[in-house]
């Protein structure tokens, strides 16, 4: 044992603050936390879309915490990443599907949805933001406002123009339209997302917490991959087993509609999406390994929780549709999940059920921000990383997925009537009007359970119990216990009307739940469609 005599204590404090000062790296360490969030686009992981990304699996889920179960409340990039920037279910938010007129980057969602997503209000604290890549489907079109409009509560803003692409697009800079050619050196965008990044942290405040929001074109279409990577997994090919070209006869409409077994032509045609899926992620993994080493340089890394997940899963042939997302399985609605960052025990594993509208309560809690004081649909998961045994965790969320369709000017597909058809090279129908639908998924400790309901002529049901069936070949809907269907019929509609904290409310196997049969709900058949469904006492 030694002891300081105060005066010499003093002067300690004194030497430390005068280092602290003069070597601004150290300073990071008592300000708040920064926090990082890599999003993809498309990236599955039920069909190994975490495989090539091994450097990522080494500084991130190895360093940190990884979540089996996280889901998005749509399958869907737009609605999916207004959930993720406000915290809240696709009904709340009121983006529905893709386009201006589903609210995507529309004027309605600028003013009433974006002031208040969480990069904003980490903003009103104090944070410095900055955002690279892939923002919302439509932003900079005319209709919503074009690349000058910056969202607030940004202070550095690099945003794509429309939808993914890895050449020949248009960033916004700070509101300023900056066009790219296809020099690979130059213009690929995963590669600039990396470099602007890299950027940031050279030339940010050392005196403020920062947020970093990234958003990678990869793996989304057009999947061109970066030419030192267009050769790498040479003989992949798509998983083959589980519900891969399955038939799927006791489900929906739009996949009894599907051409079972594809044809070679389709399957080939996936068998590269794939693969090429693949190679572009490896630039992924590029840019997070340089984007580590340059926190670690500026010693933030310790200070730093990163982030890294995707907007929706995807399908490659699974239930033979060929490719894409939008469905309610596993493939399509689970994502990627891993976090690293102070106080974070390496090397965890967490079954807990975690969604896309937590994502901005959990960064808000990070940061100190009164959860109170917002009204958002998802819950902070920061206990669940701090200490994964003992927290009180929500068993169940609600999935909402609006059809897109009534493309009448598809000449490809007249037969398929109105719907978003996907014709390379046959035209298998991969979403329509009526498919919209509403689930609400549990995982609780001795359940594994998805009921859902379709706003179509047959008002469809399906039931999976995981447990027994994790492909979901089996639709239970007419064999289950019709107590659990009544309760999960219940629940859905719940679920489907509550705002903040009435989405925290036990699940149908909480401990805590209590079925109140007061609560009564129009009958399915009179409303307009499963979106707007209200409860009244
Ligand atoms: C778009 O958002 C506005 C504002 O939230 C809402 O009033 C409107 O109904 C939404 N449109 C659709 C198609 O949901
Ligand atoms: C980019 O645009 C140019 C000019 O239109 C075109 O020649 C080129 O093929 C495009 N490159 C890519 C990768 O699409
Ligand atoms: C691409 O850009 C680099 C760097 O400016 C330049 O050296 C190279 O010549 C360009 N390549 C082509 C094909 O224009
Ligand atoms: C990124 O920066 C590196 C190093 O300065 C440079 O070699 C590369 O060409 C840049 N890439 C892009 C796409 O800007
Ligand atoms: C890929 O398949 C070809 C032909 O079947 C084989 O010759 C080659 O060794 C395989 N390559 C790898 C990397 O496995
Ligand atoms: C499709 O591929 C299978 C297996 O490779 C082959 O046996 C079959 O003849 C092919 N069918 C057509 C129509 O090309
Ligand atoms: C937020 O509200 C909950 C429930 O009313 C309360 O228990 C908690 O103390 C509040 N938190 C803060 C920071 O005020
Ligand atoms: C988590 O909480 C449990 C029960 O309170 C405790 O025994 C355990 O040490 C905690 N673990 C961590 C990593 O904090
Ligand atoms: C998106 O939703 C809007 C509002 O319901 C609708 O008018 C539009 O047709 C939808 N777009 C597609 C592609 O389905
Ligand atoms: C409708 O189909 C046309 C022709 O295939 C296509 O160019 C357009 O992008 C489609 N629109 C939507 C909203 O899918
Ligand atoms: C769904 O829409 C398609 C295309 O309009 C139609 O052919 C089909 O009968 C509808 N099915 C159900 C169950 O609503
Ligand atoms: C789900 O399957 C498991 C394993 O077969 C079984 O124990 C459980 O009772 C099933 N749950 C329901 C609700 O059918």
């Amino acid at each position: 044992m030694f002891h300081l005599d105060t005066g010499r204590l003093w002067v300690c404090l004194l030497l430390l603050g005068f280092i602290g000062f003069s070597l601004p790296k150290a300073e990071g360490r008592s300000r708040k936390p920064n926090v990082v969030l890599i999003l993809t686009d498309d990236q599955d992981v039920a069909m190994g879309g975490m495989t090539p990304l091994k450097k990522t699996k080494e500084l991130i889920a190895d360093q940190g915490i990884t979540f089996s179960n996280a889901y998005v409340a749509s399958a869907l990039c737009c609605p999916s990443r207004s959930s993720i920037l406000t915290g809240r279910y696709p009904h709340n938010h009121h983006v529905i599907n893709n386009t201006i007129e589903g609210n995507c980057s529309s004027k309605a969602w600028q003013k009433t949805q974006e002031p208040y997503a969480f990069p904003a209000l980490l903003h009103s604290i104090g944070y410095q933001t900055f955002f690279a890549g892939k923002y919302l489907n439509q932003y900079g079109s005319e209709d919503s406002g074009g690349v000058d409009h910056v969202p607030p509560g940004w202070n550095y803003w690099f945003a794509l123009e429309k939808n993914s692409k890895y050449y020949n697009y248009t960033l916004s800079e700070n509101g300023k339209a900056r066009n790219h050619g296809d020099n690979y050196s130059l213009d690929y965008l995963t590669d600039v997302l990396a470099n602007v990044s890299l950027d940031f942290l050279n030339y940010k405040s050392n005196y403020q917490p920062f947020f970093m929001m990234i958003s990678t074109p990869a793996p989304h279409s057009p999947w061109i991959a970066a030419p030192q990577y267009e050769k790498t997994f040479p003989n992949v090919t798509a998983p083959r087993g589980g519900n891969f070209n399955v038939h799927g006869k006791d489900k929906h409409w739009l996949i009894r509609q599907a051409k079972s077994p594809m044809s070679n032509s389709s399957i080939q045609f996936l068998d590269n999406a794939f693969r090429k899926r693949w190679q572009t992620l490896l630039s992924v993994d590029d840019l997070i390994e340089k984007l580590l080493k340059q926190l670690e340089a500026h010693g933030e890394l310790d200070n730093t929780f990163i982030f890294f997940t995707s907007d929706n899963g995807y399908h490659t042939g699974q239930f033979s549709l060929p490719i894409d997302k939008r469905q309610l399985y596993e493939f399509d609605l689970k994502v990627p999940l891993l976090v690293r960052g102070p106080g974070i025990q390496h090397n965890q594993i967490s079954k807990s059920l975690v969604a896309n509208i937590d994502l901005g309560p959990t960064i808000l809690d990070i940061a100190g921000y009164d959860l109170n004081k917002t009204q958002m649909d998802g819950m902070s998961f920061l206990p669940l990383m701090k200490n994964n045994s003992n927290v009180n965790w929500r068993t169940d969320i609600l999935i909402e997925y609006q059809g897109e369709g009534l493309n009448k000017s598809d000449p490809a597909c007249p037969a398929m009537g109105p719907g978003v058809s996907q014709c390379f090279p046959d035209c298998v129908c991969e979403d329509a009007i009526n498919n919209t639908y509403a689930c609400v998924r549990t995982i609780a400790a001795a359940h594994d359970l998805q009921y859902c309901e379709f706003d179509d002529l047959e008002v469809f049901v399906e039931v999976y119990n995981l447990t027994a069936d994790p492909n979901q070949l089996t639709n239970i809907a007419k064999t289950i216990d019709k107590e659990i269907l009544e309760k999960m019929n219940h629940r859905l509609m719940i679920l489907q009307s509550c705002y903040g904290a009435s989405c925290h409310t036990p699940g149908v196997f909480d401990p805590r739940y209590r079925f109140d049969p007061q609560i009564i709900f129009r009958e399915r058949g009179e409303q307009a469609h499963l979106l707007t469904r209200k409860a009244s006492k």
